[in-house]
């Protein structure tokens, strides 16, 4: 071994790069992501630093725990316009949280506003990041970033600060959606993040004469790519998933690799949920789980029957859900024997559908068009069957969550949903749920149907799928492993 191997079973030093994490700031499964594995990785013998922006629509809970640890002024833009960076930081079960303040890009937005303002936060955020590790003099092994947010990352590593302590990291960055990618004009992008004017030339940025991508930058320059399932990394190299970068990501698919996202199941545990009125587990589910599925019953002001078959959906609000289908079949959910609860924000097209259908159905449907964790967890709970019946899904974490607590989902079979459900299958009494391939509203139909018809008609067998789903592993454990892995490989 040379003097500067390192070896097997190094500890590394891993920067995670992102725009939310829970609990701080969360609006979906990104969230949740910079939050889980992070703990998951420490546990894997990496030592790990979170930055974050510090938005100001964060909780003051968490604010006031913030302890400052320095700041200095940065040069941003084509003209060197130079930004105030602060630092700010709080350490979780050994998870080290920086936060950048900077109040000029973070007083707006819940966290996000719109793409000409967020354009150059996230310029501003990706250049300060890597500012801020040089100033803490704390040197990564990798920086793993995450999602176009922090895509000029490993652009800004290989250009402005390939001469300075941090270049010498390796850069991942991770896809976890691809819908959203920062598009913008070129003049707009090569004014805010001052990136050397050659950058632009090539279709590295560039997208048309007029238009460049933050994303497609940040995959070509990144030294590994990954995205958040197997069947999603397959995806996303095929013109219907691959949101116009399929042939960019074939390009680069030798540095292309899926690992599925687990979820964190100590807060995901029905067994000490303290939000659940009758915590649970795969023995004694049987026996609690119907006073779950009563609470939940009686708190959405949905009929107090126990026999109902109770569908749940907790998701953003957007086309990318499979919204369209559900309202498609709502008359047909509607059978008198089951009741609908969701939960979730969005566009104003499927909430108002929701709010109609809960005045058209009393009882059945119960329609919450807001963000709550708690009413999350009961539903997870309370509720028979989950709805996921996604146009795509680079993962999704609330499958995950319902089998976690035993309710049974049904998916469409795309990206992370066809990795991690199993569908039913009734001669070998083994599956996770009720899946179906076509994006039509027949198909999930026929897939409620199917989960109607073996609730009601053959309840010992549904149960055997509640407690197989319970028992799935569905941590980040061997997800973590991989990563481990991968920033190993990285570093050799
Ligand atoms: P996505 O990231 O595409 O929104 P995921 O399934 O990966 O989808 O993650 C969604 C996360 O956000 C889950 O933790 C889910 O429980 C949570 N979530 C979504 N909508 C709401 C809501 N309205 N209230 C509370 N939690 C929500
Ligand atoms: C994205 C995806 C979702 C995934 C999450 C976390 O928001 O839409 O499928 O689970 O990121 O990776």
């Amino acid at each position: 071994m040379s003097e500067n191997a390192v070896p097997a079973g190094t500890r590394r030093k891993i920067a995670f790069v992102g725009s939310e994490c829970y609990p701080f700031v969360k609006t979906g499964g990104l969230g949740d992501v910079m939050y889980a594995l992070p703990r998951a990785l420490i546990r894997n013998n990496c030592e790990v630093r979170v930055i974050l922006p510090l938005y100001n629509c964060m909780p003051m809970k968490y604010k006031e725990k913030l302890e400052w640890k320095g700041s200095f002024m940065m040069d941003l833009t084509m003209e060197g316009r130079t930004f105030f960076v602060g630092i700010m930081e709080t350490e979780m079960d050994g998870v080290i949280y920086d936060f950048i303040d900077n109040k000029e890009f973070f007083d707006w937005g819940n966290p996000y506003t719109g793409l000409w303002e967020d354009i150059p936060k996230y310029c501003y955020f990706s250049k300060a990041s890597l500012a801020v590790l040089n100033y803490l003099e704390w040197i990564p092994d990798v920086i793993h970033c995450h999602d176009w947010q922090a895509s000029l990352v490993p652009m800004y590593l290989k250009t402005r600060f390939n001469v300075t302590p941090v270049g010498k990291a390796k850069s991942v960055l991770t896809i976890h959606n691809l819908r959203f990618q920062g598009i913008c004009s070129i003049p707009h992008l090569k004014y805010w993040s001052g990136l050397p004017d050659y950058l632009f030339n090539y279709p590295v940025l560039k997208i048309n004469e007029q238009e460049c991508n933050m994303f497609k930058g940040g995959l070509a320059f990144a030294d590994w790519i990954t995205t958040v399932s197997a069947t999603y990394a397959e995806e996303i190299q095929t013109p219907s998933y691959g949101e116009g970068l399929d042939s960019h990501l074939r390009y680069h698919q030798p540095k292309l690799s899926g690992i599925v996202n687990g979820i964190d199941t100590d807060i995901w545990n029905s067994d000490t949920d303290t939000l659940l009125e009758a915590p649970y587990n795969a023995e004694n589910f049987l026996e609690r789980k119907p006073a779950d599925k009563q609470n939940l019953q009686s708190e959405m002001q949905l009929d107090q029957v126990a026999g109902r078959f109770v569908l749940g959906l907790v998701s953003r609000l957007t086309d990318q859900k499979g919204l369209d289908l559900i309202d498609a079949i709502f008359p047909d959910l509607m059978d008198g024997n089951t009741q609908v609860v969701v939960l979730g924000t969005g566009d104003p097209r499927y909430e108002n559908a929701f709010r109609y259908y809960e005045q058209k159905y009393r009882g059945f449907v119960s329609a919450n068009i807001t963000y709550n964790e708690g009413i999350a967890h009961k539903i997870y709970a309370g509720a028979d069957a989950f709805l996921v019946p996604s146009l795509f899904e680079p993962c999704g974490l609330t499958q995950l969550i319902a089998m976690r607590y035993g309710t049974v989902p049904i998916v469409r079979e795309t990206g992370g949903l066809k990795d991690t459900v199993q569908p039913y299958n009734a001669e070998l009494n083994d599956g996770n749920g009720f899946t179906f391939d076509k994006y039509l509203p027949a198909k999930l139909l026929e897939a409620v149907n199917n989960a109607r018809n073996l609730f009601f008609g053959d309840r010992w067998h549904w149960d055997e799928m509640v407690r197989r789903n319970m028992q799935k592993d569905v941590s980040w454990e061997k997800s973590a492993a991989q990563y481990t892995e991968l920033y190993e490989s990285l570093c050799k």
